[in-house]
């Protein structure tokens, strides 16, 4: 339960949460962390919480440094129960300190701990002194939540990101350059890709602030904190918030006797003869949110699902309802799938598919079983429909 020092004066007091695997219906097999950060100075800041069933452990980070009760400000970015669940047990500690949050913030904490908290709003462009120190605010509505902010501190080049540039992943390193690069892209991936992905619009806007700030440091509020490669996570932030996509076509189905998964394949293979990456996934056998991952880059999206008692598979259902609320945009879409006695699949999935917005190029559905013929005539339409 070490604290590690961020600058001088400056701690992450977090917590780690190694056993997490369900965080609102996404995997976390790498568990994740609740960061929260402690500036000493004049004032002595603490920049969020944790969840609250590892206060203790942030207690005792910040206890190993100096007496929570001195603790002046609590900087509320956030009012979502992983960053601020931990808010009543620092008041109890310090019940004089300030909470300095946004106009929805200060809603929010009200309507998640029902407590008549001192505090002190700020809106975007507004300024804090906390002695050798300015706190700069920049309001991030629905960069996950109607009350977000940033935190920047200029004298620091540092910037408290919140929700935005964190992954899940829990690990005993700090630092981008103590954690295999890739695994942390990953992760970063799979965490816009499952969390930030609807509420791109307001990241670019985030971004565009974001720019004009000189920026050593990007302490978000999960996982690993961003110092060496802050231009590459940046970069890569404007990609996905601006739905770029790669060549690459992602073939989704479940299966019943498998002829689904036969269209599956031949699908691939069109896709692989003009040069995509087409990985086929099972929803048998992969979870949503590591396809989200996958899809976040995708400029084409195939789902196949059999005709189920007048309907798609539950597997195929749930996954569709989970796509269309993550809201990809800008993608080109296919739907196939057999059925034995009534086609009734394919429209369920095209709804699906309008309702998100994508670009319908073309469905296939087949009476129970596909023959080679069915197969070659299918790929013989779809080749000239992909660009
Ligand atoms: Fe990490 Fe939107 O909370």
């Amino acid at each position: 339960m070490k604290v590690k020092k961020i600058k001088e004066g400056i701690y992450w007091v977090g917590a780690i949460d190694w056993n997490l695997r369900n965080f609102h219906g996404y995997l976390t097999q790498r568990g994740t962390t609740y960061n929260a950060y402690l500036i000493i100075d004049e004032k002595i800041t603490l920049i969020d919480t944790v969840k609250s069933n590892l206060k203790d452990e942030m207690l005792k980070r910040i206890s190993d440094i100096i007496d929570p009760s001195k603790i002046d400000y609590i900087v509320s970015n956030h009012v979502e129960m992983d960053h601020s669940g931990a808010i009543p047990d620092i008041m109890r500690l310090a019940p004089d300190a300030t909470i300095i949050t946004c106009p929805n913030g200060e809603k929010g904490l009200r309507m998640h701990h029902f407590q008549d908290y001192k505090y002190k709003v700020v809106e975007t462009g507004d300024k804090i002194n906390i002695g050798k120190r300015n706190l700069e605010f920049v309001l991030t509505p629905m960069v996950h939540w109607p009350d977000n902010m940033i935190c920047y501190v200029p004298e620091e080049k540092l910037l408290f990101s919140n929700d935005s540039f964190g992954q899940h992943l829990a690990s005993s390193a700090r630092f981008d350059d103590e954690y295999p690069f890739d695994m942390i892209m990953l992760e970063a991936r799979k965490y816009y890709a499952n969390i930030v992905l609807p509420y791109s619009k307001p990241v670019q806007k985030e971004i565009e602030a974001a720019k004009g700030l000189d920026i050593e440091i990007i302490a978000p509020s999960h996982g690993i904190i961003w110092r060496k490669y802050v231009k590459e996570i940046f970069s890569e932030y404007i990609k996905w918030a601006s739905s770029v996509t790669e060549k690459k076509a992602i073939i989704i189905y479940d299966t019943m006797w498998h002829s689904t998964e036969k269209m599956a394949f031949a699908i691939q293979e069109v896709f692989e003869d003009k040069g995509f990456i087409a990985p086929v996934i099972s929803l048998q056998h992969n979870h949503m949110s590591d396809i989200m991952t996958e899809i976040i880059t995708a400029e084409y999206i195939c789902v196949g699902s059999p005709t189920l008692n007048k309907n798609i598979l539950p597997t195929v259902a749930a996954f569709l309802t989970y796509l269309q609320g993550l809201a990809p945009a800008n993608r080109k879409a296919i739907a196939f799938g057999s059925y034995g006695w009534g086609d009734k699949s394919i429209p369920k999935i095209t709804e699906y598919f309008e309702n998100s917005g994508f670009e319908i190029i073309d469905t296939f559905k087949v009476k129970f079983i596909p023959t080679k013929e069915y197969l070659k005539n299918m790929q013989e339409t779809l080749n000239e429909k992909i660009i």
